[in-house]
């Protein structure tokens, strides 16, 4: 694989740019900078010159606007930005025919307008599943066992000895766990507290999710031959039915118009008195307003949140809650796969570029690592774009 020359900066208006091999032919604009290096020579394979915007702050799109300028073929743009219909044209009238977000989630993307536009999207599943998963267990256990209140109060001098109703939490093991969307990230979740903590099941969502079912019941035979209580799972017939039952509710929903506040005031005064409440998908989901009153009016719920509604605004008086555990968006921030993440993003759009088709399987690993594929890894309008299928005999297209 070729090697990209580096080298160079540039202003572009009030944002510095590093210019990555500036020799290629192609210009894709890269809005963030981004880990790793595979990335980087993706693009450079693709011939194209890369211009890395190295501010370390979200763009608005009048500085994006200026960074695609008069001639760009592709951008790589992040999760934080706001790729309407304007932006879109603008990235088309200079020429651009492929479009990534370094993210899995694109509610921030008209698709459709990019599809109308004939621009690809392409995003990034497949390396955060298990990451972002992480995320929500260890906010879960932060919440349950009261770990950021503990570990303030240390800090802060206040421990004078072990003491037998200090900071008392709710114990997970054994109990109920219920996951609004059961996708790839809801499964992995549900999987780590279902194996590791023997909690039971129940998931409210718009698919059933056989697999995760199997596994459950699968998992429930082997504890009992091994003398241990089974777990159970089941999909509820409504969010109200899993709400009421679950003593950790986690939110796994893609954002939409219909997923809009879908945690209001009154599905938090649906649940228990003292579940934790775990957000690691988008803000929006869960009215931060009502949940700010709801934790203030019931000391014994805990709510750990890697998303905000306003990010990276949050509600009045929600970073003070003791209830409250609250990270900066970090679900996907490990390094293996943030590094992953760039990869597919640059694949996607160094694949369009050259002319490649689109990989038809959800195993993104072959891109990783070796001699990737001649594919896109993953482009979300692909098929109403009607792009070729990797591997697909031409008539089949
Ligand atoms: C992160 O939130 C993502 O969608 O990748």
């Amino acid at each position: 694989m070729t090697s990209p020359q580096r080298e160079q900066t540039r202003s572009v208006g009030d944002a510095q740019c590093r210019v990555e091999n500036p020799g290629g032919a192609r210009r894709v604009v890269v809005t963030q900078d981004l880990p790793g290096r595979r990335w980087l020579e993706e693009l450079a394979a693709a011939d194209c010159r890369v211009e890395v915007c190295v501010e370390y702050r979200p763009l608005d799109a009048a500085t994006i606007r200026e960074l695609i300028g008069t001639r760009c073929d592709g951008v790589i743009g992040q999760l934080t930005e706001p790729w309407g219909e304007q932006l879109l044209r603008t990235l088309r009238d200079a020429g651009g025919a492929a479009y990534s977000n370094f993210a899995v989630g694109y509610d921030n993307v008209d698709v459709p307008a990019a599809t109308a536009l004939g621009i690809p999207v392409g995003n990034t599943p497949g390396v955060l599943t298990e990451t972002t998963a992480e995320m929500a267990v260890a906010l879960t256990f932060a919440a349950a066992r009261r770990v950021v209140e503990g570990s303030r109060y240390m800090a802060e001098g206040h421990f004078a000895g072990w003491l037998p109703t200090l900071f008392l939490g709710r114990r997970l093991y054994g109990g109920t766990l219920g996951i609004v969307g059961a996708g790839r990230i809801g499964s992995a979740y549900a999987r780590m507290l279902v194996e590791g903590h023997k909690m039971d099941l129940v998931y409210f969502g718009p698919h059933a999710n056989q697999e995760l079912e199997d596994f459950v019941t699968d998992y429930a035979a082997f504890l009992e031959a091994h003398g241990e209580r089974p777990v159970a799972c089941r999909r509820a017939a409504s969010l109200e039915e899993l709400l009421a039952a679950a003593d950790v509710v986690s939110i796994h929903a893609v954002l939409n118009d219909a997923t809009f506040h879908l945690i209001d005031a009154a599905r938090l005064a649906q649940m228990k008195d003292d579940a934790v409440l775990i957000n690691a998908s988008r803000g929006p989901l869960v009215d931060e307003v009502a949940l700010v009153e709801h934790c203030r009016a019931h000391p014994e719920f805990g709510a750990g949140l890697d998303v905000f509604e306003h990010e990276p605004a949050t509600a009045p008086g929600l970073l003070e809650l003791p209830n409250v555990v609250a990270v900066p968006h970090l679900g996907s921030a490990t390094i293996w796969t943030r590094e992953g993440m760039a990869t597919l993003a640059a694949s996607n759009v160094a694949a369009i570029l050259r002319g490649w088709p689109v990989w038809p399987d959800p195993d993104v690993a072959p891109f990783l690592t070796g001699d990737a594929p001649h594919a896109a890894p993953s482009i979300v309008n692909a098929r109403q774009l009607g792009l070729p299928v990797f591997g697909a005999d031409a008539s089949a297209r």
